[in-house]
């Protein structure tokens, strides 16, 4: 192996590193090829609204494929094996896409919409909206399979897709940063005071959706 004091590589070790820069090449292709589906699947859906309510459902769309460096980290605290086929395996979110709706009603009827297309298969499906984490973090998360035809064969990957309204998303980027920003111990009493946050913004969004309702039938 090429060791700390930089020894040439053998030309044994050279080809597989290429063989393996390529086998990720070619799974970034697949799940990429995957966020694209599934993300003009969404756009579609919300134009169709947009001709059809002269509104959209959508607020925006996020969408990221999870870095090597970051799949390794998950496989490794999980316990599973570090390869290509392990992460294809056991990892779900290889492929995220994020949708953001207006109101909360909204991410429901994308749901329904979305899970129309007869080609995905749903694999997984937790409303943390109708039972929020215990943290208080709300958000739809479908497990999806889409098919990706390629040249020769037709390979089925999935992608993770969170559905949740802007005030889930303000909340749930809001708590996300918070984590990421604090590097020492956790204040004790701010677990419960995220919890109490989450659920005001929940309660202020049931309150906009009901303002909605309420000028959608004037
Ligand atoms: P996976 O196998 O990773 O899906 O594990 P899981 O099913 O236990 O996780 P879950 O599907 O509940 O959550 C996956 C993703 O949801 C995370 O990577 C985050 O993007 C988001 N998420 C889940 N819980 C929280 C939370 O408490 N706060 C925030 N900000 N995001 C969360
Ligand atoms: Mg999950």
């Amino acid at each position: 192996m090429q060791g700390n004091n930089m020894e040439p590589l053998t030309r044994e070790e050279a080809r597989k590193l290429f063989d393996n820069y390529n086998e990720i090449k070619a799974m970034q292709h697949l799940y990429n090829a995957a966020i694209k589906e599934i993300r003009t699947k969404l756009e579609i859906l919300n134009d169709e609204f947009q001709v059809t309510q002269s509104r959209n459902p959508i607020h925006h769309i996020e969408s990221r494929l999870k870095t090597t460096e970051s799949m390794i980290k998950k496989l490794m605290n999980r316990g599973y094996p570090v390869s290509i086929d392990s992460a294809k395996k056991n990892l779900n979110d290889i492929a995220g896409i994020r949708v953001v709706c207006f109101y909360i009603d909204d991410v429901y009827s994308v749901e329904e919409a979305l899970l129309r297309h007869s080609d995905l298969r749903l694999v997984d499906r937790t409303d943390y909206i109708k039972t929020p984490n215990y943290n208080g973090y709300r958000s739809l998360h479908l497990d999806l399979e889409v098919p990706i035809y390629l040249y020769e064969k037709t390979e089925y990957i999935t992608a993770e897709v969170q559905i949740r309204s802007v005030a889930m998303d303000f909340w749930a980027s809001l708590e996300h940063d918070l984590r990421y920003k604090s590097t020492g111990k956790i204040p004790p009493e701010l677990p419960a005071e995220l919890l109490q946050c989450a659920d005001e913004i929940a309660e202020i969004d049931r309150r906009m959706q009901g303002i909605y309702n309420r000028i959608k039938d004037v």
